[in-house]
């Protein structure tokens, strides 16, 4: 390939697309993706820790055509916590990429692949636990188009569906960590488009004219569920059937199943507001798969005559049902009086920084997080249980016969806050309880 048909692919965040590739030839397209670990608003009063290709979810839009060659190269910003990598649907070769893009925070890795079927394909990471990677947000979409590429329209977006697994229940307060119980169990907290409850309501909302056609790239990165895609108050003049080539006509509700997608088409003849829903209904009013597509001009009485009010489903809004409790926030530097409150500081501070990885009752997760319940390695030596939370830890360890090669980055604690929380450590889950002090952390600390 001559060097003056490189390009550098243009990347969007949701549910913004690139540019069509119209009628331009198979090219080089250089693809730069950062990966940022992120806390973000998953509804009103609620944040989450999203882990992110390219600071949205669902990550970065790219836009390819059938034939190019595409460069990869995957970077794990510096300031984030574990290494990740990428599988794309739309590869050819051994996990999608996931094997040659294995990248630990503050390195890049560079891959490239050939474009060979045209369709809508997820991406997603594929590090071990696979599933926490993608419920924390770690999907998107990269279209492949087709020679001469897709048929023109007026308007194009992109939507994409996750389900959340969050401690507390829907609207409860505060920063959330990941649970994964509830995940296994496909108990979903959040179902929501575009990563957030609200992310395309009100301000927020995809709009287009009346006469306009609109297409929607809508992709499913589940973790766990199938979507029921359906517009209330539009009928689907196409849907692309699993985002192949494909095309039914005259569908109401198109199923998009996890790790999959659709691309979807209908013109918008009157005025209103469409109501884009998950039809498995209580997710649209109880967890936020709810999005709006506002339409303006002249309305058409023909096509419908009656009173066409905006928000018409908004009273039951996405609802969050249940009084926020804000008594778990943990106050930084208010040093312990005794032991209990040691015990009880420690707790929260653990079930805000570490639950995610090592699990409620410190049992880890196989193959990802070693054990800190009898953890041969965390009783063996203080100063280095210290050190894995003050300075990070990488490299090879051995937990209790079961070798384990990842990073934990150092955590963001005060003094008196690693105290505690090695404290609660040490004194549950069969550990050997002792006891840290501020002191003993300020001298193990960089
Ligand atoms: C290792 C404690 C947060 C991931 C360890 C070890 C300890 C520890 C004592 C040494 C091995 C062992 O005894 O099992 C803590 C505490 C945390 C915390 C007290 C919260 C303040 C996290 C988080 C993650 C994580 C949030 C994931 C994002 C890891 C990993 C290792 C490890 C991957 C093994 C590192 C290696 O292979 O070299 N942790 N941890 N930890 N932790 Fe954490
Ligand atoms: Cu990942």
């Amino acid at each position: 390939i001559a060097v003056n048909q490189e390009m550098l692919a243009e990347l969007t965040a949701p549910p913004h697309v690139p540019t069509p590739i119209g009628r331009r030839k198979a090219k080089k397209l250089v693809v730069n993706m950062e990966i940022l670990e992120q806390v973000g608003t998953m509804t009103d009063g609620t944040t989450y820790n999203y882990w992110t290709f390219g600071g949205s979810v669902p990550g970065s839009f790219i836009r390819t055509r059938v034939g190019d060659e595409v460069e990869f190269t995957l970077s794990n910003h510096p300031d984030n916590k574990l290494p990740h990598n990428i599988d794309l649907h739309a590869v050819t070769g051994p996990g999608g990429g996931a094997e040659s893009s294995f990248v630990a925070p503050g390195h890049e890795k560079t891959f490239s692949f050939k474009t060979l079927n045209p369709g809508l394909y997820v991406y997603h990471c594929a590090t071990a636990p696979v599933g926490m990677h993608i419920a924390n947000g770690m999907y998107g979409l990269i279209l492949v188009e087709p020679e001469g590429g897709l048929p023109e329209v007026d308007k194009e977006y992109y939507i994409m569906q996750g389900d959340f697994y969050t401690k507390g229940k829907n609207g409860e307060r505060g920063l959330q960590p990941f649970d994964m119980q509830k995940a296994v169990d496909e108990n979903a907290d959040y179902v929501v488009f575009n990563g957030s409850v609200g992310a395309l309501t009100g301000d927020n909302a995809i709009t287009a004219k009346v006469g306009e056609t609109v297409r929607l790239f809508v992709g499913n990165g589940g973790p766990n569920l199938v979507s029921s895609f359906h517009v209330i108050g539009e009928i689907f003049d196409k849907v692309y059937v699993e985002g192949g080539d494909l095309i039914n006509e005259n569908i109401q509700t198109t199923l998009i199943p996890a790790g999959g997608a659709a691309i979807v088409e209908f013109r918008v003849d009157v005025p209103g507001t469409l109501v884009l829903v998950d039809h498995s209904i209580f997710r649209a009013f109880n967890k936020g798969a709810l999005g709006m597509l506002k339409v303006e001009g002249e309305e058409n009485k023909k096509i419908y005559s009656g009173e066409i009010r905006e928000g018409i489903y908004l009273p039951e809004g996405p609802g969050i049902q249940n009084m926020p409790t804000t008594d778990e926030i943990v106050e930084a530097d208010i040093p312990a009086k005794s032991f209990d409150e040691q015990m009880e500081f420690g707790k929260q501070v653990y079930m805000q920084n570490c639950f995610a990885c090592h699990q409620s009752e410190g049992q880890g997760v196989p193959n990802a997080f070693p054990p800190l319940a009898k953890s041969d390695y965390l009783n063996a030596d203080v100063d280095r249980a210290i050190s894995a939370v003050v300075n990070g830890l990488t490299g090879e360890i051995t937990v209790n016969g079961v070798k384990y090669n990842s990073v934990m980055t150092r955590q963001m604690l005060s003094p008196d806050e690693v105290a505690n929380v090695l404290t609660y450590v040490y004194n549950s889950w069969g550990n050997s309880g002792k006891v840290i002090t501020r002191e003993m952390v300020q001298k193990v600390k960089n």
